[in-house]
């Protein structure tokens, strides 16, 4: 009888050594900002393929990756002391690398809309750009609105805001999503998408370098547009310091700046 309650009561201050632990390792577990701090180094993911956001570039014979997101980024590992790395995926793939701890912050142009919302952070927004639909040049005095692609096959970014513009504001649009956005240019180029919808700097950064293709005279609606940096949600502390380094780079008008070096370093 009483050989049995004392192993009870073993089991019982087990269990409460083993719960004490946890919370134990729960205090000790250092933020993904000291984490940062710790190694040095700051993981970014990004999706280069959006001029003058971010993009490829060969410069002094190597290929990098540039853009006025990259020059955000840099503020941001500069402020915090820390070595900036880049991660280049697919657009689609970004907010799960965030969560997975594969990167620690996300800067690529991106919306911060709801439904997003719910799995990561936003900071605030750095910048805003209207949508823009490009066509053919041949077509561009054919689309005027989006009644005039009911029916016509879209390209749009895989995971996209504009997967959903198209899929919202077209009739019976054939939509036609791609991970990458030069593919996309690719299948408008040879008539294989009648349209695609990209953020406005982005089209006029390939209509400038391609003669055949045109902005159309649609404008789009759209009320979440302009882009944020995502954080992994319960970092308040990186959030906050991300923050910071945009309320400087805004009050300086640097971002304004960079939009233009950027723009110049398209090829
Ligand atoms: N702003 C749009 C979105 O958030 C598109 C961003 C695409 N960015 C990129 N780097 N390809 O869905």
């Amino acid at each position: 009888m009483f050989k049995k309650s004392f192993n009870k009561m073993i089991v019982v201050v087990m269990v409460l050594c083993l719960a004490m632990v946890f919370v134990g390792c729960g205090k000790n577990e250092v933020s993904q900002y000291e984490k940062i701090k710790k190694s040095g180094k700051i993981v970014l993911g990004t999706s280069a393929d959006y001029p003058p956001y971010e993009f490829h570039k060969e410069v002094d014979g190597k290929d990098q990756i540039v853009g006025f997101d990259i020059e955000i980024a840099k503020s941001i590992a500069e402020d915090m002391g820390v070595e900036l790395e880049i991660k280049d995926m697919d657009f689609g793939g970004l907010l799960a690398a965030l969560n997975t701890g594969t990167v620690d912050f996300v800067v690529a142009g991106m919306t911060p809309t709801d439904e997003r919302k719910e799995k990561v952070d936003f900071s605030e927004i750095y910048y805003n750009a209207t949508q823009a639909v490009v066509v053919k040049a041949e077509n561009k005095d054919k689309v005027k609105s989006m009644d005039d692609l009911k029916g016509k096959i879209v390209g749009v970014q895989m995971g996209s805001v504009q997967e959903g513009i198209a899929k919202d504001q077209i009739k019976d649009a054939q939509i036609k999503s791609l991970s990458r956005v030069p593919d996309l240019m690719l299948e408008l180029k040879n008539d294989k998408v009648d349209a695609l919808i990209v953020e406005l700097p982005v089209a006029k950064a390939y209509i400038d370098k391609n003669a055949d293709i045109s902005l159309s005279g649609i404008t789009v609606k759209d009320e979440t547009a302009g882009s944020a940096i995502a954080i992994k949600k319960g970092n308040q502390e990186l959030t906050d310091q991300i923050n910071k380094t945009l309320d400087k780079l805004i009050k300086e008008n640097k971002i304004e700046n960079f939009v233009v070096k950027a723009t110049d370093m398209i090829e």
